[in-house]
């Protein structure tokens, strides 16, 4: 499968499920206690070492965009969708959204002060990951953040699996961090939790590393 057929085919599972997709994730932050933590550590970090922009890679209908803006971030979103970037605008007109890929972005070398991509490379087959997080190593200010939501695994290899709206992958911490220090990013900290009544039933991660500092 050629790059373009899969965000071809991403782009439209998410436009066809995006009203739903909002209703019922909108408000789910709410209910994610250790998630919160961590955008919080993340938040802090970010404006610890020059408060650059931040972009929520992925975002779609933008809550958790919303919830970095809150935490005193200039956070906007970017997401493939062209109907979640709809709704993420509608619902938080203040905020920017544009449309566009991770796997092409259309941002300056080295202007962000953190990234976040909350369950949305998730989708990027693992033969495209490295040039993902070459992209984000590229966007990235020196001294940046980069925060990872996940489903996780136990297996070194990425496990496909049948997320609801499309193909997804889980990774084991480990070998993303692998792939990551590959791309030149440093692990900072990791989170795993158990699954929820409600969720699937694979442990969900998160993952925090920093683009080095540059030296002077
Ligand atoms: C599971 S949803 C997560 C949305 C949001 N981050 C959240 O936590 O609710 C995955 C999102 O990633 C977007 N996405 C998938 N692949 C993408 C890519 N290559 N570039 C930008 N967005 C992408 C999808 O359109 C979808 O909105």
């Amino acid at each position: 499968m050629t790059e373009p057929s899969v965000l071809h085919d991403t782009k439209a599972a998410y436009d066809s499920v995006a009203t739903r997709y909002a209703e019922l994730f909108s408000n789910i932050l709410e209910t994610l206690p250790m998630e919160r933590a961590m955008l919080a550590a993340f938040a802090e970090l970010v404006q610890a070492h020059g408060a650059g922009p931040v972009a929520d890679l992925g975002c779609g209908p933008g809550h958790v965009t919303a919830h970095l803006h809150a935490l005193g971030l200039t956070a906007f979103g970017i997401d493939l969708s062209s109907e979640m970037v709809a709704l993420a605008r509608q619902a938080h007109p203040d905020l920017r959204f544009d449309e566009g890929s991770m796997t092409a972005l259309d941002l300056a070398d080295g202007g962000l002060g953190g990234i976040l991509a909350f369950y949305s490379f998730i989708h990027t087959p693992p033969h495209l990951l490295p040039v993902v997080f070459a992209e984000f190593h590229r966007v990235l200010a020196p001294g940046g953040h980069l925060m990872l939501g996940f489903f996780a695994g136990d297996d070194p290899l990425p496990q496909e699996f049948d997320h609801k709206v499309t193909l997804a992958y889980r990774w084991s911490p480990d070998s993303l961090v692998e792939l990551l220090r590959q791309a030149g990013f440093v692990e900072v900290a990791r989170l795993l939790r158990e699954p929820h009544e409600n969720e699937r039933q694979f442990q969900q991660g998160q993952l925090l590393v920093r683009k080095p500092p540059s030296l002077s």
